[in-house]
């Protein structure tokens, strides 16, 4: 059975809920086999897969691309696509037909927006419009330019009650689950006690509803750094490595073809 918006809503309480990114129909496919409750097209497509620096460069036309590379995998688990930087800050009806594209063309079933209670109005719009919205809060990646670098948030304790104020706000907006990045665990524990909604952490610790992690990140395929909160589960980077290199090898010694 696949797994909608209000099946991640009564997830709270239940059990953990477990998502993960994905970026095209093959990863979608193994994580769906795998039984994940939630796949994100994140704009981490921007730096896992098209080599940019941030999350900031990428288009809703990639979003869109992505996302409906992703859908043609079918996916059980409930698919939810990222609002590209900038977007949700422009006028509300370029918001919404951003919304349309992604869930019209890409296939989402739902949209993830970055921002804070101010943001609020906004995403109450957009529900009532029908678009179910997954709230992100805490670290917020399309700020990048504005934060200078990645740190925790909700170390301060004026910081913990705005974490909780964004995420009550959110849930008040109709989002049927809320997202933190990189909130400090006690900021963590405090929103997800607050929260009726589902509260799902990504370098947030345990206190939440369910965690999601960056595929690329848990698979090992990345080029680069990997944030320290990340438990790598396999090394799909080095065996690739591997097999170019025997490939290589075989082809300079004439082995393949064989
Ligand atoms: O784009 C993304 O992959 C994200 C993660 C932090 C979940 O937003």
């Amino acid at each position: 059975m696949s797994i909608t918006t209000q099946t991640i809503t009564r997830l709270k309480g239940q059990r953990p809920i477990v998502a993960v990114t994905a970026y095209d129909a093959p990863m979608a496919g193994y994580a769906d086999a795998a039984g994940v409750d939630l796949i994100l097209v994140g704009d981490s497509v921007g730096t896992t897969q098209l080599g940019f620096e941030s999350t900031v460069p990428v288009t809703l036309d990639m979003m869109v691309h992505h996302t409906a590379a992703v859908a043609r995998a079918k996916p059980k688990a409930l698919l939810v696509a990222d609002v590209p930087f900038a977007i949700a800050h422009d006028d509300f009806t370029v918001l919404l037909e951003a919304c349309r594209r992604l869930m019209q063309e890409g296939g989402a079933e739902a949209i993830k927006i970055e921002g804070d209670a101010t943001m609020a109005p906004t995403l109450e719009r957009l529900t009532r419009a029908g678009i179910p919205v997954l709230g992100h809060i805490g670290l917020l990646p399309q700020n990048f330019h504005q934060l200078g670098g990645y740190r925790k948030f909700g170390r301060k304790k004026s910081e913990q009650a705005q974490l909780v104020a964004d995420a009550l706000a959110f849930e008040a907006a109709n989002c049927f689950a809320v997202l933190c990045e990189m909130t400090d665990a006690i900021a963590t524990a405090a929103i997800t006690a607050a929260l009726k909604v589902p509260l799902i952490g990504i370098g947030s610790g345990v206190d939440c509803d369910g965690q999601i992690l960056v595929s690329n990140d848990l698979l090992g395929l990345n080029a680069g750094y990997v944030p320290t909160f990340v438990k790598q589960y396999a090394k799909l980077g080095e065996a690739a490595r591997n097999a170019f290199a025997a490939y290589a090898d075989d082809v300079r010694n004439r082995k393949f073809p064989s």
